[in-house]
């Protein structure tokens, strides 16, 4: 059984002094459990000040993206040495917003994968399906695609530093999650999926829910055992509902 893992996405929210004023009610919401691992994702402005305020608690930092270059003429992008330099430990990858709002492809994804382990930094790598592709019956369809273009080239050593969060893209932002029978589905196709096309571990392959997620959810969630977590965007902006979920996983 791997330990739970909570990460917040604060995607385009808060500036540098709000972004404190989060962390500092975090720290004094939440409560270290050895179960369960967190870590939070500010903005690219804010995670050097965020980092000097999470050093020695047990909280870890991510980055929403990254660029697949470790450095050079690539104007307005950041880097994963320059990631790994202010403090993160990982880094979200492929998140819907960034696929669907910001063109990424499958493609990018796989290269962003690959610079974030080249750098022993740790990819949390965003898939999940549109409405239109549930409705349609291609969910299966589309997470294989996903996984298989996104994973492509990477050493099996490698692929076991890889969190998988399942984020179906009608559930991000909409209230409206999937149910737990649903997200159990899909964790279980996308387990299975990695064990065949990748000879990934079934038991230790972390694989995150992500969608809505609440305080009053969460513990339906966290019911499942396919579900080892949650990536959370609303609810983790506020110091009391993110503490109350960490709770929960922690049970
Ligand atoms: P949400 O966002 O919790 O606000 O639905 C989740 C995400 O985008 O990761």
């Amino acid at each position: 059984m791997t330990s739970r893992f909570i990460v917040g996405n604060w995607k385009m929210h808060k500036t540098v002094s709000e972004s404190e004023t989060l962390v500092r009610e975090i720290l004094t919401a939440y409560c270290a459990h050895p179960s369960v691992e967190v870590a939070i994702a500010p903005s690219f402005v804010a995670l050097q000040s965020v980092a000097a305020l999470l050093r020695g608690t047990s909280i870890h930092l991510a980055a929403q993206t990254v660029y697949q270059e470790d450095e050079g003429a690539f104007t307005g992008e950041i880097s994963p040495p320059m990631l790994k330099a202010v403090g993160c430990r990982y880094i979200i990858i492929g998140h819907s917003e960034r696929r669907h709002i910001l063109g990424e492809t499958n493609q990018d994804v796989n290269l962003k994968i690959k610079a974030t382990l080249r750098n022993q930094l740790q990819p949390i790598v965003c898939v999940g399906e549109r409405l239109e592709e549930r409705e349609a019956g291609l969910t299966t369809q589309v997470i294989h695609t996903q996984l298989q273009e996104g994973l492509t080239g990477i050493p099996i050593q490698d692929l076991g530093k890889i969190t998988v969060a399942y984020e179906p893209v009608w559930a991000i932002g909409t209230g409206k999650a999937a149910t737990v029978e649903q997200a159990t589905e899909v964790h279980g196709e996308i387990r299975r999926f990695l064990h065949r096309q990748f000879g990934i571990d079934s038991q230790t392959q972390r694989i995150l829910y992500g969608g809505s997620v609440s305080m009053e959810n969460a513990n339906a969630l966290f019911e499942s055992p396919e579900i080892n977590g949650a990536l959370i965007g609303k609810a983790c902006l506020n110091a009391e509902s993110f503490g109350k979920i960490i709770l929960l996983a922690s049970q």
